[in-house]
């Protein structure tokens, strides 16, 4: 059974609490956060103080996906305010195998995060440091946008990366994730779907996390 991650980007701001409850009602696994700085994404969602108050209701483990500049500035200030996971972008992070030791080293899951454009190739000398892999199927910024179905033949490319090395690293799928393409993506390898406008936009957000779970 995959891993589901409603991404709280997609939630109502102006009701955290009720939304973060209805993610520990549901049989949702993690809590995904969106974290983005106007700087390497053209958009800018919230920061730690926002996450912090996430952090006071949430039941479930914080999958906390930076889209900013040199993420490794703010590792201890992320776990501080609740991070489990702390997932970084390759393209942002001129120093990755250092920041992945610096995330395991305050205690949280070490994730990296690859754009559309990125070869899963350049995993290749990490993939052994790396609990999670966030592949985007989507060019990150923004929820709601239209899955990339490329996505798929690099699903495939990283399981077998993954399997050659005997790596333990989760592949988790982000942008535009449904029930059309929750299964093929499961059969092709991902571990980990995130959900946002899908889950949210819904009158019964619990009922489709629960058809995700068992798509
Ligand atoms: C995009 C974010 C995603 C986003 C997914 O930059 O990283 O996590 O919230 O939202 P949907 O599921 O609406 O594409
Ligand atoms: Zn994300």
């Amino acid at each position: 059974m995959p891993i589901i991650a409603p991404s709280i980007l997609a939630a109502d701001f102006a009701n955290l609490e009720r939304e973060v409850k209805m993610i520990n009602e549901s049989r949702a696994d993690w809590i995904h956060v969106d974290v983005m700085d106007g700087v390497f994404v053209p958009n800018i969602s919230f920061g730690i103080p926002v996450i912090e108050a996430i952090k006071r209701h949430a039941k479930k483990p914080l999958d906390v996906h930076l889209m900013i500049v040199q993420p490794e500035r703010y590792v201890e200030a992320f776990h501080k305010a609740g991070a489990d996971t702390l997932t970084v972008h390759l393209e942002a992070s001129t120093h990755l195998h250092r920041t992945l030791q610096q995330i395991k080293a305050a205690g949280m899951k070490a994730g990296v995060a690859i754009n559309p454009h990125t070869s899963v190739s350049l995993l290749k000398d990490t993939i052994m440091d790396i609990d999670l892999v966030c592949m985007m199927s989507v060019n990150p910024g923004f929820g709601g946008q239209k899955f990339i179905e490329h996505t798929y033949s690099k699903v495939i490319e990283l399981k077998t990366l993954i399997e050659n090395q005997q790596s333990k690293a989760f592949i988790e799928i982000d942008g535009g994730v449904n029930l059309q393409n929750a299964k093929p993506l499961i059969d092709a390898g991902a571990d980990v779907l995130v959900a946002g406008n899908f889950v949210f936009s819904s009158s019964d957000p619990k009922e489709l996390i629960q058809r995700l779970k068992h798509v």
